[in-house]
């Protein structure tokens, strides 16, 4: 079942949606040689618990910490550790908040000093195609038609799309209907106003296989080559959508 949010829990979705971007502000001035992925989720859960949120990821389905935070060949749930960020290195953060009940998902992929020109453009790809995944967002597509353009988008710059991995409809829970996956998984169910949705593609430098960690959690390419994600939630509306965690 998919959840149509009345205009009371819209707002609700917004202002959630602008505390996701003011924390993921705060953890991006942390960003830079030496830190811990550690200290980057300490940071996270502070200013979480400042602006009187909480932290959906901590303790779902035991999850240890407030975010994700994935490192070079780590594609999600990176579990934050004391591993110290260099240069070189690519870093998302998957921030996901409740603010009176309503979740707000993004996810940002930062540049850690200089990396070479084509991991530079997977970063900025992976963006890309995320806003050619929304610019389809309308009420009446088809769930697919969001996959589709993704996939598309990325298979025209050289990249590959992960399939293990999708979005998700989201409001009350972190993870609601429909999955809205980042190629054309023949999904024909039409899109209304009102719905909210997570679209997050997750693309590969290299291959598109990965595996799952041995901690369980965290899933890595195949190849050990980079992988970049963006996300935001997005509100649909009748001719188009509303990003709830722009920037
Ligand atoms: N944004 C991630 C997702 O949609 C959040 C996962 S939280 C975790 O799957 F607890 F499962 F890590
Ligand atoms: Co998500």
């Amino acid at each position: 079942m998919i959840s149509i949010k009345s205009e009371r829990e819209i707002n609700l979705m917004r202002e959630a949606g602008k505390f996701n971007v003011l924390v993921m502000q705060g953890i991006k001035k942390h960003i830079k040689p030496g830190v811990t992925t550690k200290e980057l989720d300490n940071v996270a859960y502070k200013l979480i618990k400042e602006y009187g949120c909480e932290p959906s990821c901590l303790g779902y389905e035991g999850f240890p910490a407030s975010v994700c935070i994935s490192v070079n060949d780590e594609v999600v749930h990176g579990i934050p550790n004391h591993r110290r960020l260099k240069g070189g290195d690519i870093v998302s953060v998957d921030l996901v908040l409740s603010y009176q009940g309503y979740h707000a998902d993004a996810t940002r992929t930062y540049i850690v000093g200089q990396v070479t020109p084509e991991v530079k453009n997977l970063v900025t790809d992976t963006e890309k195609a995320f806003l050619a995944g929304v610019k389809v967002v309308k009420a009446g597509i088809r769930v697919r038609e969001i996959g589709q353009a993704i996939e598309k988008y990325a298979h025209e710059h050289g990249l590959s799309v992960v399939e293990e991995l999708v979005g998700h409809g989201i409001g009350r829970e972190m993870h609601e209907d429909p999955n809205v996956a980042n190629y054309d998984d023949g999904n024909n169910i039409r899109l209304k106003a009102g719905m909210t949705i997570a679209i997050e593609p997750m693309l590969n430098l290299g291959s598109k296989e990965v595996y799952l960690d041995d901690n369980d959690w965290t899933v890595k390419t195949m190849d050990g080559r980079p992988s970049a994600h963006y996300e935001n939630t997005v509100l649909v509306t009748e001719d188009g959508y509303e990003i709830l965690t722009g920037d």
